[in-house]
């Protein structure tokens, strides 16, 4: 009870803090050399909310730094001197104005996940004019974000990893991540939807300036249903060494010379490719590890080249096993790094089989058609206009002309019996208007 009134104070610090700032002097020295030389101006902040002579009771300074970040955590959230975690609390975007710079001065790492924030692009997250200049990380994965611009980051200015997976963004400005400086990784796997999403829009997400996302070093744009992309969208990016464009449904990558050339690792799995070129090692001089598994690769002439350079410098390729011909038959499943190169691209080398199988077929056809004319040579007119079916009169002759004209009598074998069948169906006797003619 006694801590009544302290609670009551701490939880109005955030609107107390500024009308106290003169009396924090005490406390500014001690923060300035805590904070990271990082060369930029010294922002004297009002990290000591209250001090101890006005609580009710005196606690230790080491207690009061605690709970000033503790006493101002947005409800479900927790949160310490650099870090704020809310998972799954279902909030919307107004979660972001109940973090502000002035009562978290420290905060390092923001973990946001599991809310409805929607659209984000309006203004910027904290509000303006604020920023947290210390947030090196933001995790916003699984939020349900639909809209973003530059405009919603201006406040993270040294923000260095950005997590935006598992999102809904259909709408984005150009250049949204340009105010970001320092950005070394964005993580923006299933992240994009609306309509499909084809080389413009990749290639507007990194339309920076020159200046802009220089330390920019790794891309997840996997799982996105990506359909094509620009040779040139990633020409504004200098520093990239990593390209994560797995799980999409490009069936084309090629990247303009002297963009990407720092490329280093390159994921291309479980997209709808039939072919790659050893071209794309040409565009990317410094590619050191390329995934193409999961790909319908053809492996007919085209790939041939691509199949016996792979197989020279098997290094550079993770997931051997799952990179596999899909095409031709005689191939499919056969991991690219361990089909035999004499058996690509033989000509129609399967083709000898069905062609065997074919010249049999027609050979067995033209025997029975041969026997049919055979028959036919003594045959009286009666025959070719004659009823449909076969009589017993029809029977009779057809079976005493049977065999080079000798008289077969019907029960003479089994292999008789069964030309008999044979002949009696309608499609094969001799008056069947399409056999007669
Ligand atoms: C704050 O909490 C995070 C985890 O929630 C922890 O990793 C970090 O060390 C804590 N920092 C301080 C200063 O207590
Ligand atoms: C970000 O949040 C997602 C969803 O909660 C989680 O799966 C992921 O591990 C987090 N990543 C980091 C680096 O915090
Ligand atoms: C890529 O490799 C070339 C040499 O092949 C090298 O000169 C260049 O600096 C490398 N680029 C990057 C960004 O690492």
């Amino acid at each position: 009870m006694r801590r009544l009134p302290l609670c009551l104070l701490l939880l109005f610090s955030p609107f107390i803090i500024a009308s106290r700032r003169d009396e924090e002097d005490s406390y500014g020295d001690e923060m300035m050399t805590a904070e990271p030389a990082k060369g930029k101006k010294m922002v004297v902040r009002p990290s000591r909310v209250r001090s101890e002579s006005r609580g009710p009771r005196a606690s230790s300074p080491t207690m009061t730094l605690r709970q000033q970040e503790e006493f101002n955590c947005p409800i479900g959230c927790s949160c310490n001197k650099t870090t704020i975690t809310c998972q799954n609390i279902d909030s919307e975007s107004n979660l972001f104005l109940q973090i502000q710079p002035i009562a978290f001065p420290h905060l390092d790492t923001l973990i946001l996940t599991g809310n409805r924030f929607a659209d984000l692009a309006s203004s910027g997250l904290f509000g303006n004019k604020k920023e947290h200049e210390y947030l090196t990380l933001a995790n916003l994965s699984d939020n349900r974000i639909s809209s973003i611009s530059q405009q919603t980051f201006i406040n993270m200015p040294h923000l260095e990893y950005l997590y935006l997976s598992n999102n809904l963004i259909s709408k984005t400005s150009k250049n949204p991540f340009g105010g970001l400086k320092k950005l070394k990784k964005l993580y923006l796997s299933n992240a994009l939807t609306g309509k499909a999403i084809d080389s413009d829009r990749i290639g507007t997400l990194f339309e920076a300036r020159s200046n802009q996302l220089q330390d920019l070093e790794s891309i997840d744009l996997s799982s996105n249903k990506i359909k094509a992309i620009d040779n040139d969208a990633f020409c504004m990016v200098v520093g990239v060494a990593e390209l994560l464009l797995g799980k999409n449904i490009l069936s084309a990558f090629e990247v303009d010379k002297n963009c990407l050339n720092g490329l280093r690792r390159l994921d291309l799995s479980g997209n709808l490719f039939t072919s790659f070129s050893t071209s794309l090692f040409d565009s990317l001089p410094n590619l050191s590890t390329l995934d193409i598994s999961d790909n319908p690769i053809e492996c007919d002439c085209n790939m041939k080249s691509f199949i016996e350079f792979a197989q020279k410098d098997d290094t550079k390729f993770l997931n051997q096993d799952r990179t596999q011909c899909a095409s031709p038959q005689a191939l499919n499943g056969k991991s690219i790094f361990r089909v035999k190169l004499e058996s690509v691209c033989v000509p129609k080398s399967s083709n000898i089989f069905s062609n065997l199988f074919l010249l049999a077929l027609f050979g067995v056809v033209a025997f029975f058609v041969y026997r049919f004319y055979r028959h036919r040579i003594p045959t009286p007119a009666v025959f070719q206009f004659g009823p449909r079916h076969p009589t017993p009169g029809h029977d009779a002759i057809y079976r005493e002309i049977g065999e080079g004209g000798r008289i077969v009598p019907r029960e003479n074998s089994l292999e008789e019996e069964d030309e008999d069948s044979i002949f009696e169906n309608p499609l094969y006797t001799f008056d069947n208007p399409a056999w007669a003619r």
